[in-house]
C-alpha cells in the first residue's frame, strides 16, 4: 500500500513494509509520478485499487469566497482526484481490473449554508465519479463514491471549534441525525473497502450513501 499525505508517515506506518509513503500534496502531478514509481520499486506492482480521500474545506458562502479560495478548494478536492486517475487508470485499464473509491460527501447531493466552494467541489466530484466510471466500465475498472455525513475527525473538529459555540454546534450536529450520532472514521472506511473489494463487483458509478439516516429524514427533529 503506498499512502499520499500533505503529512509525514504515521508511526504505525513507519515499521509496518507493506506501507510506503509519500509526504507530498495529492493536487501535484510531481506526487503521483513519486507515488508510481514508489509502485514499481518498493511493489513491483502497479495500482489495483485507488482511494482519494484528500479534502479541503473553505468557510462562506459565493460572495464571500475569494476566487483564489474557491479553486484551493477545488484544486484538492476535483484536480486532485482526476490527476490521481490520471495516474492509476491506465495501469488498471491495461490490466482489465481495478478499483477507484472516491471519498466525496452527502456535501455533493444537498449543499449545507456557507460551504459554497465546498459543496461545489463535492457535487463535481460525483460527477467525476459517475463520468470516469461509464467511459472506463468496459475496461474492466470500477469507480465509485461514498458520500459521507459528518465524521469525527480533525477535520469535523477544526470547523466545528471555528464555529461560535462549538459544544451547542456539535450537539446540534448529533441531534439531526436519525442515529443521533456522527460517523467514526471506521464506519467510512468499512464502506470503502466494501466498494473497493471483490464483495462489489456488481457495482461501478454509484454513490453510496453512509449517512445515519440524514438523507432519508432531512427534517428530522428529536424533540417531535
Ligand atoms: N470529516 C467529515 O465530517 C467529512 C464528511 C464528509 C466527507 N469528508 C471527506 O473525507 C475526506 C477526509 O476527510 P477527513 O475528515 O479525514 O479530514 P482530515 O483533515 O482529518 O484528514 C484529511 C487528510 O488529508 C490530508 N490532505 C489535505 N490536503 C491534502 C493534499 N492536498 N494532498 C495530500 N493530502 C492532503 C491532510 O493532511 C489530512 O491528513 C475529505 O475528502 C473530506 O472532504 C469528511
Amino acid at each position: 500500500m503506498i499512502g499520499i499525505d500533505l503529512q509525514p508517515s504515521p508511526e504505525t506506518f513507519r515499521v509496518d513494509r507493506n506501507v510506503a509513503w509519500v509526504a507530498g500534496d495529492a493536487s501535484s502531478p510531481a506526487t503521483w509520478e513519486t507515488a508510481l514509481s514508489l509502485a514499481e520499486t518498493e511493489f513491483a506492482a502497479f495500482p489495483d485499487v485507488l482511494v482519494l480521500n484528500a479534502g479541503r474545506l473553505a468557510l462562506g458562502n459565493v460572495l464571500e469566497t475569494s476566487v483564489d479560495t474557491f479553486r484551493e478548494v477545488m484544486e484538492v478536492n476535483v484536480y486532485g482526484a482526476v490527476l490521481g486517475m490520471q495516474a492509476c487508470l491506465p495501469h488498471m485499464i491495461r490490466a482489465g481490473s481495478g478499483t477507484v473509491v472516491v471519498v466525496a460527501s452527502v456535501n455533493g447531493l444537498f449543499a449545507e449554508q456557507n460551504l459554497a466552494a465546498y459543496n461545489t467541489s463535492k457535487g463535481a466530484l460525483v460527477q467525476l465519479v459517475r463520468s470516469t466510471a461509464v467511459d472506463h466500465a468496459r475496461s474492466g475498472v470500477r469507480i465509485n463514491a461514498v458520500c459521507p455525513t459528518s465524521i469525527d475527525t480533525p477535520f469535523l473538529r477544526r470547523h466545528v471549534d471555528s464555529t461560535p459555540d462549538p459544544e451547542a454546534f456539535w450537539r446540534a450536529m448529533a441531534a439531526r441525525h436519525p442515529t443521533g450520532s456522527v460517523l467514526t472514521p471506521d464506519q467510512v472506511a468499512s464502506a470503502v473497502l466494501f466498494l473497493a473489494s471483490d464483495q462489489s463487483t456488481g457495482i461501478t458509478g454509484t454513490t453510496l450513501v453512509i449517512d445515519c439516516g440524514l438523507t432519508a429524514s432531512p427534517t428530522y427533529d428529536d424533540t417531535l
